[in-house]
């Protein structure tokens, strides 16, 4: 299969994949399912939907596969779930009783099940962006991004728990301050920031005693940095917490792939660079490399477009070096080539993937893929 951006969806297009909608009324909606030709209605439903883009069948990537990473009920319970705690936390002004905890562990709980017997953990971000409410979603994506690291780190599974708690309720003190500062299309003021930076602390003052206190300080220190420069407390590298340190990388990076009112979402590859470029000023070196191996640069049935000026499609990723997956060569006449392993291939070792395929009309990949389109996809 391969994923094709919303806006490049063409009629005769067959879908490989369901497309699947999370709403806001705590349900999961199926847009439409595997198997439907697309017409000029159903990608009008994609695009009012504001779903990026979808899986299309192409015959010459029948072989490439993708997996969902958390089974879809499973993501719908869990947003329900985190919606009804936050909102509880917001009328309450700050008190939640310990059923909607209990509850939220057990949803904690089979995350970690659903993940730890996972044989490779890629995190696919493609599958964690049709929520149309961001504050949920971000914290649900947190939750599973720092469960995934901390497998990766061979934490136990108690620890797992604890840490996957703090990602579900890191922002939860969000939701006393008010809107309009949490919304800010434009950079916040001094005074504005100074609320901002109360959310860590709002949350552990009003959870305390409710939930552990490792969970405590996991959400109180996962905007800290190791080199003094985080807030609310400045504190240094020994001085903050193991989960504060998990989570940080985890929320930066699900917030800077994610599209905001304020900013349209970066690509996970330029995401890694300004992480990795961070690594050991802001992020733990160690935490860092294990978050690392739990990603992905550049999501499996993807367009990308290599430094030799070939255009390719990804077709596995390497959890040895993110950055460089197996590709499909796809030729100028719009046939398809050879396969070329970025890690192993001796031949290709100065290649590098240059671009993401995702907005086609960037840069000429807008008439390469034209052909590419029409020549190799099913109609
Ligand atoms: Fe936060």
């Amino acid at each position: 299969m391969l994923y094709i951006t919303k806006n490049h969806l063409k009629p005769g297009m067959i879908l490989s994949k369901d497309i699947v909608m999370y709403t806001n009324d705590n349900y999961s909606k199926l847009l439409l399912t595997k198997g439907q030709v697309l017409n000029n209605k159903f990608i009008n439903k994609i695009e009012f939907n504001n779903i990026e883009g979808a899986y299309i069948e192409g015959e010459a990537f029948y072989d490439i596969d993708v997996d969902s990473y958390i089974n879809e009920n499973l993501v719908t319970k869990s947003l329900s779930q985190i919606k009804d705690v936050y909102l509880e936390f917001k009328m309450s002004t700050g008190k939640v009783g310990i059923s909607s905890i209990k509850k939220l562990s057990s949803i904690v709980d089979s995350l970690i099940i659903e993940l730890i017997y996972k044989e490779n953990l890629s995190y696919n971000i493609i599958d964690f962006r049709n929520y149309d409410d961001y504050t949920y979603q971000h914290c649900l994506n947190v939750a599973i991004l720092s469960i995934s690291t901390g497998i990766s780190l061979k934490l136990s599974e108690h620890k797992l728990h604890d840490l996957g708690m703090s990602g579900i309720l890191h922002d939860i003190g969000k939701m006393l301050i008010p809107l309009e500062i949490i919304n800010k299309p434009g950079k916040l003021t001094d005074e504005e920031f100074e609320i901002m930076k109360t959310h860590p602390q709002n949350a552990v003052n009003m959870l305390d005693g409710i939930v552990s206190n490792d969970i405590l300080r996991g959400i109180e220190s996962h905007h800290e940095k190791l080199d003094g420069t985080g807030y609310p407390y400045g504190r240094k590298s020994s001085n903050i917490h193991q989960y504060g340190k998990i989570l940080t990388v985890c929320d930066v990076y699900d917030a800077l792939t994610s599209d905001r009112s304020y900013r349209k979402s970066c690509f996970p590859s330029e995401v890694i660079e300004y992480i990795m470029g961070c690594a050991d000023s802001h992020f733990d070196f160690n935490i860092l490399n294990n978050f690392l191996k739990v990603i992905v640069a550049y999501p499996v049935g993807t367009f990308v477009e290599l430094s030799n000026n070939k255009l390719a499609v990804v077709v596995k990723n390497n959890p040895e070096n993110i950055m460089r997956p197996l590709v499909r060569i796809i030729k100028s006449d719009g046939t398809v080539g050879e396969d070329i392993d970025l890690l192993y291939d001796m031949d290709y070792m100065n290649t590098t993937i240059v671009n993401m395929g995702y907005d086609y009309d960037k840069d000429g990949f807008k008439e390469i893929l034209k052909s590419t389109y029409d020549i190799k996809i099913k109609k």
